[in-house]
């Protein structure tokens, strides 16, 4: 069989939800930092995202609902009509070039800097400060103090995931994924070491999980359960968020997925380092959603990995970070087996068109 046949499941087309895709390759979420510096997206993320449109899905970089959970400058909103517009413009792009687009909101809670947030003070479940240097406009700088969100200041939050969320339709994504993962707003409520609460937010590990449980619920109510996602990391340990008891993570991240299986979301994207082991299959089984998985900062998702992925771990599809940044066709390479462009670590986060919309496509003769 010659590598243009390639018949692996990887390269073959799959429904998440109601969403077709064409094959079950997602591009995972990726923060660029390159929008206008009130959060519009410009054209180079136009060019950037509509480059990528042969992934089967294409999860956005995570977009702020509101400026008090924006985490860094130029990084995208979705909040104003502005945002809406540039985005629609994003959207129209990748259909034309027949791909999907659904976007992360995300709210960054204490993994920001009033400088950014707008309103003179970051929040979180708890007054716990974050344990590394926060990224501003003029580079890094120590983090602040969390405010502690009171009770009564939940609901009006929970409403601005909401509003995102109908505005992330109102931009033409095929849906959205409420980011609650790597030590964000959302995963500071379900981490022991980021919610000292002992309100009905914190405490017991049903507790922990009610307000990702409430964020997602009412999200789902308003633009529909078919057209909202998860992403999650348990045991990621990053960015202070830390979850080291397994006993733990189990019962919180067992009610989280008991606490949603009803819905019948659109998809849960999980990253952990042991996919086939007893907690994302014991996720897997309890949200009964289609399931996107990746493997985490410590090692790249490759080839081979992708492919064990969906062979072995139940993935429905498998999302892929940094060698989608650095290669725009990564579907035909790894479907034809072909050499990939490295990734350029230093321009991640930081520049305009060099290390975004430069790294070139296969040439064919
Ligand atoms: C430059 C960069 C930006 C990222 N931004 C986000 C983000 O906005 N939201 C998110 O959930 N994960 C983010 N991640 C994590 C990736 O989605 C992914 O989980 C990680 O890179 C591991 O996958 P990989 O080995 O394929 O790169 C980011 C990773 C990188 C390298």
């Amino acid at each position: 069989m010659s590598a243009h046949e390639n018949t692996h499941p990887l390269y073959s087309p799959v429904e998440l939800g109601e969403l077709q895709l064409k094959n079950r390759l997602a591009m995972a979420p990726l923060t660029r930092i390159r929008a206008e510096t009130d959060g519009t997206p410009n054209e180079l993320m136009r060019e950037y995202y509509s480059q990528r449109a042969s992934f089967g899905m294409i999860i956005t970089e995570g977009t702020w609902p509101i400026q008090e959970g924006r985490t860094w400058g130029r990084q995208p909103g979705i909040e104003t009509d502005a945002h809406i517009a540039g985005w629609r413009k994003i959207t129209d792009a990748v259909h034309e070039r027949g791909g999907r687009i659904v976007m992360q909101v995300m709210h960054g809670g204490r993994i920001s800097h009033p400088e950014l947030t707008g309103t003179g003070r970051t929040v979180a479940p708890s007054a716990v400060t974050a344990p590394d240097p926060i990224r501003i406009s003029t580079g890094k700088t120590d983090p602040v103090t969390p405010h502690a969100l009171d009770a009564e200041e939940i609901p009006a939050l929970i409403k601005q995931f909401v509003a995102g969320a109908r505005n992330a339709m109102a931009a033409g994504m095929d849906g959205v994924q409420i980011h609650g993962a790597n030590g964000y707003l959302v995963h500071e409520f379900l981490a022991p070491s980021t919610n000292l609460r002992t309100d009905s937010y914190g405490g017991s590990p049903e507790n922990r999980a009610r307000f990702a449980v409430e964020v997602v619920t009412a999200v789902a109510e308003a633009i529909g359960a078919d057209n909202t996602g998860l992403r999650l990391s348990p045991e990621h340990n990053i960015q202070g968020a830390v979850e080291q008891d397994r006993d733990d993570v189990l019962a919180t991240y067992g009610a989280l997925a008991g606490g949603l299986a009803e819905l019948g979301l659109a998809h849960v994207e999980i990253v952990h380092h042991e996919p086939q082991g007893e907690l994302v299959q014991m996720l897997r089984d309890t949200f009964g959603a289609p399931v996107i998985l990746n493997t985490g900062f410590s090692r790249l998702v490759e080839r081979e990995d992708a492919q064990e992925l969906v062979d072995n771990a139940g993935a429905d599809a498998v999302s892929v970070g940094r060698l989608a940044l650095a290669n725009p066709d990564l579907v035909t390479r790894w479907r034809e087996d072909t050499p990939l462009n490295e990734p350029d670590q230093n321009t991640f986060y930081v520049g305009e068109e060099k290390g975004y919309i430069d790294y070139p496509a296969l040439q064919r003769n």
